[in-house]
């Protein structure tokens, strides 16, 4: 294979980190500081130690990524607007967490994030490592259902091992989805709700899904790898093509394709909400946390069915216990349910 051929193909699947410096991240942050004047390639080659070339070439790339920049003979480049993809020094710049996003790996496509981070878990230093890619192609939603990720939403997964017994698993569906919802409602000033267990709703119709894969051992979880799709600026009827009737509830993008809003924003709140709550779990202070929860739910109070392993089960859902648990009544009795798949009657 020529060396064009597999110049092109590495540039066609790249992965850039928040922990190793390229110079595609060199230069921007040289552009960035520089805002108001333009920089010669020469004194970017000189600064970075790179051919005017490779300048020129990472330029390019830079332009690829979404980075508007202007380039004037004579004079070299000056940086116009920044980019909204999800780079992982985009991400790190402003984030105000501590552990969740130490580590980012971004992706322009992927098989999946929660793969990638599997792959993640026997590697010391990667509590917190965030994963994100622009696409997926095997996208995994709950109970097995395929989860379509095209440009434009937010693919990511977050690695942790927490030292929490078993039986705390079930708070981060909770957890999560509360993070998320406060997240948007921060940042974008909408106010979704929360279909049990952690579906993110806008006008009834999701926005937002969440997966936690989970291994655990003699009680003890092992890492916790917590997915979030959010459907940020997507062609929603394109989606509900591809995925039929498969998925029972409909959906929809959260913000307009000439709606300015930034993703990157809202993944640092994201991020910052969920290690607050995450924070508050370690402490076992979760009492604001499920009542947060329950007064944004949009299940509670209503008649629902719930598919689940052992059967239909249908009722008044009374409540949310302090585990995330769903409290289900049929007038005689309470059921307690952790898992199901919910349709409203
Ligand atoms: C759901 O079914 O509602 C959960 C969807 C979770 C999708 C996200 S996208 C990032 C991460 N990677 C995956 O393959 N799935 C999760």
């Amino acid at each position: 294979m020529n060396d064009n051929i597999i110049q092109k193909r590495i540039d066609m699947f790249y992965m850039y980190t928040s922990f190793e410096d390229s110079p595609v991240e060199k230069i921007v942050t040289i552009l960035k500081s520089n805002q108001s004047k333009f920089i010669s390639g020469e004194k970017l080659s000189k600064s970075l130690n790179l051919s005017r070339a490779a300048i020129w070439k990472n330029i390019k790339k830079i332009q690829s990524l979404g980075y508007k920049i202007q380039s004037k003979t004579g004079m070299g480049y000056k940086l116009r607007a920044k980019t909204t993809l999800l780079l992982p020094w985009e991400i790190s710049n402003g984030l105000q967490t501590d552990i969740f996003g130490r580590k980012i790996y971004y992706f322009n496509t992927i098989g999946s994030t929660q793969d990638f981070a599997l792959r993640l878990t026997e590697r010391p230093y990667e509590n917190g490592s965030v994963i994100i890619s622009a696409t997926q192609t095997r996208g995994r939603g709950r109970l097995n259902r395929k989860w379509i990720s095209p440009k434009g939403g937010i693919w990511l997964s977050i690695l942790i091992k927490p030292n929490f017994e078993v039986s705390q698993t079930s708070i981060f569906p909770m957890v999560t989805s509360l993070a998320l919802a406060k997240a948007i409602e921060n940042i974008l000033k909408k106010t979704p709700q929360i279909k049990w267990p952690n579906d993110i709703m806008l006008n009834n119709k999701k926005v937002a899904g969440i997966l936690i894969d989970a291994s655990v051992q003699s009680n003890k979880i092992n890492y916790m790898i917590i997915g979030i799709g959010v459907n940020f600026r997507i062609d929603s009827k394109k989606i509900l093509k591809s995925i039929k009737n498969s998925q029972r509830c409909s959906i929809t993008t959260l913000v307009e394709k000439k709606d300015s809003a930034d993703p990157i924003k809202l993944v640092q709140e994201f991020l910052l909400q969920l290690e607050q709550m995450y924070n508050n779990v370690i402490s076992n202070n979760i009492s604001k946390i499920r009542k947060e929860y329950i007064n944004r739910s949009s299940t509670i109070g209503k008649s629902i069915t719930l598919r689940t392993h052992n059967g239909i089960i249908s009722g008044k859902a009374v409540s949310i216990d302090k585990n995330g648990a769903l409290m289900i009544s049929d007038g005689k009795k309470t059921k307690r349910l952790l898992t199901g798949d919910l349709t409203s009657r």
